[in-house]
């Protein structure tokens, strides 16, 4: 096949070069049309067919259902690794050996003590503000407290800025959802593993001794995993945004949670869960609620269902469901929702309008469902995605600048007024 793209505008051609990836995959690279044009430019809302950049970190083949980061299935990953392994996986592009992997652990246990005015910040939040709002306040707000975090040229300074966000990240976690349910601010114990200390962080009561559940712990950990990274989504694609403009990297961080907040992406999980929860108190009709969806006149959606990349199921999806399943059992839980949900992707999944356009279950269909089984208020869901996608983020932020991307700044088609000359206001 010819490596070179061409195009005719008025008469004239032009020749684009036709850049592949590893997985084979093609693209236009225009990084000259608008100079070797009539500064013509491409249109392209939603970026559905553009490539903002090359990207060496996760993989993802929405037609066949395949998502691997750094070379390795989800599936592999989310069965035999912990999130840490994964994210230094994602971030550093390999494996760690146990060495490393005990190094980074311990550098980032190292860092986890976040500065004490950062609860005075907190403190203002009232109780009722959205956990994703108080998590990219504080998440900007380490800035203040960590100056040295903005200019980051090299890996080491990289490194730095990396370990001390993955140590304190956790924390404001915790903290927002503590705060919300009113508990005291903890530090939990950074003896143990990262993940179980999250969990520590989150649940330990004042007055009693606090017991790991191993079958929460390993739910989380595959959650985690499952949200660490996923190329160039809407909250990844902000975080190199920011980042491109050398805003720093808890800056940049922010602006992902903000973007992730969004229910037609990571806030999708909460709204699933409300979305179940009110058909249960409407009766349980799930065919009512499918003829919603299916209602163009209707803004009603069906949350959890259909992706922007993924044409078949979302491989995440299908680890959750069974990881739904297996908690729910293990607990002896059992939910109505739950068989709400099944009967809605059941339906979905066979009728013509959801099949014909290619819309099946995504990641947040069931994830909501094991955050309430583990006693996670439903606001906080995001913030648990969040939580996971740090790693992803980090990473993508990282290759950002270490590649010495410029900044970015898309153009666009002028649709307004021409020139016109200016009315003195008592003329108008
Ligand atoms: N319910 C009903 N119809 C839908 C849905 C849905 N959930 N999703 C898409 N459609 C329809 C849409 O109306 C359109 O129909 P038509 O061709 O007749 O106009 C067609 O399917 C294509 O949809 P689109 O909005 O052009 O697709 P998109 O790629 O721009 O949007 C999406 C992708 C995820 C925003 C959308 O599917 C959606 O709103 N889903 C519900 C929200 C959700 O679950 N988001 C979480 C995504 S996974 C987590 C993450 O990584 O962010």
């Amino acid at each position: 096949m010819s490596k070179i793209a061409t195009l005719e505008i008025g008469g004239k051609k032009y020749e684009f070069p036709i850049i592949e990836g590893t997985e084979k995959e093609l693209g236009i690279d225009i990084k000259t049309l608008r100079g070797a044009t009539d500064s013509v430019i491409t249109i392209d809302p939603g970026y559905k067919n553009t490539g903002a950049c090359e990207s060496a970190i996760t993989y993802l083949d929405g037609e066949k259902g395949i998502l691997r980061y750094r070379g390795y299935s989800i599936e592999e990953l989310a069965e035999k690794a912990d999130f840490l392994e994964v994210a230094y996986l994602l971030i550093f592009g390999d494996l760690p050996k146990l060495e490393e992997l005990a190094k980074f652990h311990a550098d980032i246990k190292e860092q986890s003590v976040v500065d004490d005015d950062v609860k005075k910040i907190l403190d203002a939040f009232p109780k009722t503000a959205h956990p994703m709002g108080v998590l990219s306040c504080l998440t900007s707000a380490l800035t203040a407290f960590n100056p040295s975090t903005v200019d980051v040229e090299s890996e080491e300074e990289m490194y730095k800025s990396t370990v001390k966000i993955l140590g304190k990240f956790p924390v404001l976690v915790a903290w927002t959802m503590r705060k919300q349910k009113g508990l005291p601010l903890n530090y939990g114990d950074t003896s143990l593993g990262y993940v179980e200390n999250i969990m520590k962080m989150m649940y330990e009561k004042p007055n009693e001794q606090y017991e790991q559940n191993n079958i929460l712990l390993n739910a989380l950990d595959k959650l985690l995993i499952l949200h660490a990274d996923h190329e160039q989504n809407c909250s990844t694609s902000t975080v190199r945004m920011v980042g491109s403009s050398h805003a720093g990297l808890y800056a940049s961080l922010s602006a992902g949670i903000s973007a992730l907040w969004g229910p037609l992406h990571g806030g999708a999980n909460q709204a699933v869960l409300e979305m179940l929860e009110a058909i249960k108190e409407d009766g349980g009709d799930t065919e009512k609620f499918m003829a919603k969806a299916k209602d163009k006149s209707d803004s009603f959606r069906l949350m959890g269902f259909g992706h922007r990349v993924y044409k078949n199921f979302d491989p995440r999806a299908k680890i959750i469901k069974v990881a739904a399943d297996e908690v729910l059992a293990d607990l002896g839980i059992e939910d109505p929702v739950l068989d709400i949900a099944k009967g809605l992707s059941e339906e979905a999944l066979r009728d013509a309008y959801f099949v014909d356009r290619k819309l099946y279950p995504n990641v947040d269909f069931y994830s909501g469902i094991i955050y309430r089984a583990m006693g996670i208020p439903v606001e906080m869901f995001t913030v648990m995605f969040a939580l996971g996608r740090l790693p992803g983020w980090i990473a993508q932020w990282k290759e950002m600048r270490m590649r010495k991307e410029p900044i970015g700044r898309p153009r666009q088609i002028y649709i307004g007024e021409n020139n016109r000359p200016f009315i003195d206001i008592e003329k108008r």
